[in-house]
């Protein structure tokens, strides 16, 4: 194995929903590996908060967006760009899920889960395209990473409609967008999560109890760890992964491989 394989030090990355949750975890992995890292969260405190945390790994910055509208993807970029100026890494991780039985499922379920989990991640690609661009090279190029969900791959039963038809969208995007920016040096990748703990999953456990039924259903029998989701975003981020673009990489204890 060359040297540096997974080093990241030297690199900018934006973490969209960095605070909290996986994005968190995403964002101390980055840091660890020695990239320098931008969070967000719609709470001013809560982003800066975190970022003070995480200020004892690494260099990480806090920005308060709510991502509910392109015209707000816009100005997070505008704000980044000039206070940062550089983006090596960009990883579309803020998500909005809803659930409830299909004779009720409210229409009112539909936009705002859509435009955080599909069209705000497009935005961000767009509007972080100089940036991104400038990044890459052929040996090294620039990474997106977009945050799908076992969900949008295969029918797990959640009754989150609007979630699921989502999350199948963002996995598309990103072979779409993969297969026009590989000539200008970017990578674009989609990691499917299965179940991890956090507030989005927080109806699955009792306090740290996981539900037995769920467990039963993983094949590797456990939740994803900090670990897992931070190794694999590692790799797609770092020299390893540097010619991995297009894919749907599961990190879900074999949900999606084994079943
Ligand atoms: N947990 C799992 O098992 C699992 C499985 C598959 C996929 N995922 C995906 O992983 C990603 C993170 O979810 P999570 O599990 O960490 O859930 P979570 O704890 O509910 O976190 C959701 C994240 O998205 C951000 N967010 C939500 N709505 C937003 C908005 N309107 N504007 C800006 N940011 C917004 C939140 O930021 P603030 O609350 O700080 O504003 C938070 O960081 C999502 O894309 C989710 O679909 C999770």
């Amino acid at each position: 194995m060359s040297e540096g394989l997974f080093d990241l030090t030297g690199k900018y990355a934006l973490v969209t929903g960095g605070a909290q949750g996986l994005g968190r975890m995403i964002a101390e992995g980055l840091l660890r590996a020695g990239a320098a890292v931008a969070i967000t969260s719609r709470n001013a405190q809560i982003a800066e908060d975190s970022a003070a945390q995480m200020r004892a790994i690494g260099p990480c910055t806090a920005y308060a967006a709510d991502l509910s509208t392109p015209e707000a993807a816009v100005e997070l970029v505008r704000r980044y760009t000039s206070d940062v100026g550089k983006c090596d890494i960009l990883v579309n991780n803020a998500g909005k899920t809803w659930g409830g039985p299909i004779d009720s499922f409210p229409d009112k379920a539909w936009p705002g889960v859509m435009a955080v989990n599909v069209q705000t991640p497009f935005t961000m690609v767009r509007e972080l395209l100089p940036l991104l661009r400038a990044s890459g090279s052929g040996g090294d190029p620039a990474r997106i990473i977009n945050i799908g969900s076992v969900a949008g791959v295969k029918v797990e039963r959640l009754q989150a409609y609007s979630y699921a038809a989502s999350k199948a969208a963002i996995h598309m995007l990103t072979r779409d967008l993969a297969g026009d920016l590989a000539h200008d040096n970017i990578t674009v990748n989609a990691i499917v999560p299965g179940f991890f703990p956090t507030k989005m999953t927080a109806h699955m456990r009792d306090e740290d109890k996981v539900d037995p039924s769920l467990l039963t259903h993983i094949p590797m029998k456990r939740l994803g760890a900090p670990d897992d989701i931070a190794g694999a975003v590692i790799f797609l981020c770092s020299r390893a992964g540097g010619y991995v673009t297009g894919a749907q990489l599961p990190i879900d204890g074999g949900l999606v491989g084994c079943g």
